[in-house]
């Protein structure tokens, strides 16, 4: 995957190219990653990128000509490889991510990703250069930098070969709508904790149960709305139900 990045602060991005999966994965060939600063497509002595908001107010406004520039050099790029990209600009007014988005996202063989600064970009520029706008939650951060690599963190774990362990994506929470169950390893007791029983049972298949139902439990009690977003099997009404085995306080 040929991944486009625009921003004011490249070197933020060493964070997430330098570190941990996401590092992996750029080692082993899984996403390219190119990073552009429109300060090098600006054309007056200053380099300019932002300029007062029309109409008066507080905070500066990013300059539509930088950026166009920056993004028509960053879809150029990706056309040589026979990839025609969207833009996203990450934006506390786009779409909440989800899931399922970076899913579809993690899919394409390319993209574009502005990450802006100031107190917005010019309208025009948005209009007519950007095909998508993503939030990564409803609060304001200082820019698109951190939502950028938020989203692209979230979708490299999705590329084949990312993880060691080729089943950990496919546990992992959301993936099948529910939050992920609870977790133990060594020692047996902990701070007067033990492990629960069933996980030293060796029996799969009890295993298997248990932790869907602590998954349904978990969500049921932490976030009904995604329980609430899809119909149970038979299997989990009656896991959710069962009120034989201890429910963790959660
Ligand atoms: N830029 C600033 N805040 C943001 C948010 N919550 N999501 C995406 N981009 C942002």
């Amino acid at each position: 995957m040929q991944i486009e990045v625009i921003s004011l602060f490249p070197e933020m991005f060493a964070a997430l190219s330098d570190h941990g999966v996401t590092g992996r994965a750029k080692q082993r060939g899984l996403y390219q990653l190119t990073l552009t600063n429109p300060r090098q497509y600006t054309q007056d002595v200053h380099q300019s990128v932002d300029d007062r908001p029309y109409g008066g107010g507080p905070g500066m406004v990013m300059l539509a000509e930088p950026l166009s520039r920056a993004i028509a050099d960053c879809k150029a790029r990706l056309q040589l490889h026979g990839v025609t990209p969207k833009v996203i600009h990450l934006s506390p007014r786009g779409t909440p991510l989800t899931h399922e988005k970076v899913l579809a996202l993690s899919a394409l063989p390319g993209l574009v990703l502005l990450a802006s600064r100031y107190e917005g970009v010019d309208q025009r520029l948005l209009d007519t250069q950007v095909d998508e706008e993503i939030s990564i939650g409803d609060y304001v951060l200082s820019g698109g930098e951190l939502p950028a690599m938020v989203l692209l963190d979230a979708m490299i774990r999705q590329l084949p070969g990312a993880l060691g362990d080729a089943d950990s994506a496919q546990e992992d929470s959301f993936v099948n709508g529910l939050l992920d169950y609870p977790h133990y390893t060594r020692p047996e007791e902990f701070a007067g904790l033990k492990v629960p029983e069933v996980l030293l049972s060796g029996h799969h298949e009890k295993i298997r149960q248990w932790r869907l139902q602590q998954s349904l439990w978990l969500t049921r009690a932490k976030r009904p709305d995604l329980l609430a977003a899809r119909p149970l099997t038979k299997e989990e009404a009656r896991l959710l139900q069962d009120a034989t085995l201890q429910q963790r306080d959660v």
